[in-house]
């Protein structure tokens, strides 16, 4: 169910290259916000994710879209922290498996790790950073769940096919979006985001 908000400031940068993620954060906060990404705004430029926490990263992704473009901008940065991997792959998400690595090269490494442990428990935690008018603020969304043993389903990015959230019998990729969208880590993050936009702007 998308949020609607009320807000004269109808237009925010959502500092991503990410096409999902885009389609995923317009879905969940309805047509009446305008969210351009990256590109929509000229900005080709791979923004760096150096730091240590997935605060710290969503933070520099918003930092520079207000620093160098002067737009009010949000980031998020998402990790899959597994319980018996000591929080791993965590903030080295994206590229756990190596530099260049795909999607499925991350999951049949976790899969592989994860194969001596009897415990699977894990959570997605998504941090969303908040630039308005220079000043920062920061939004926190969890969904926990089990990494299942093989990959299942087609919807979805990243670690959906391995990821079966509280509750489901499906993993992320195996429902439909509006399912995914309604209960993940970002939809409870952004829900947060706008309840946070809707008292700013009011
Ligand atoms: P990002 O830095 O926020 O783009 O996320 C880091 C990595 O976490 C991504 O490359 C994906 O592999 C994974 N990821 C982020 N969000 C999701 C999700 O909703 N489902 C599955 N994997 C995700």
């Amino acid at each position: 169910m998308p949020f609607f908000l009320s807000c004269p400031m109808k237009s925010i940068v959502f500092a991503t290259n990410n096409q999902h993620k885009l389609e995923e954060i317009r879905s969940i906060i309805g047509d009446q916000y305008e969210i351009s990404g990256l590109k929509d705004i000229g900005c080709y430029d791979d923004i760096p994710e150096t730091a240590s926490t997935l605060e710290g990263n969503s933070s520099l992704k918003a930092r520079f879209v207000w620093d160098n473009f002067g737009m009010n901008c949000f980031a998020d940065d998402t990790g899959l922290e597994i319980i018996s991997l000591g929080g791993r792959p965590g903030v080295h998400s994206a590229r756990y498996a190596g530099e260049e690595c795909i999607a499925d090269n991350n999951m049949s490494k976790v899969l592989g790790e994860l194969r001596e442990f009897e415990n699977r428990a894990a959570r997605f935690r998504t941090v969303i950073s908040l630039i308005l008018d220079g000043n920062e603020y920061h939004f926190e969304g969890v969904v926990n769940g089990n990494i299942i043993k093989d990959k299942r389903g087609s919807r979805g990015f990243g670690y959906d096919p391995i990821f079966v959230p509280e509750g489901y019998q499906e993993t992320f990729a195996g429902m439909d979006p509006a399912t995914k969208n309604s209960i993940s880590h970002r939809a409870l993050a952004t829900a947060k985001l706008v309840n946070y936009l809707q008292e700013f702007c009011r």
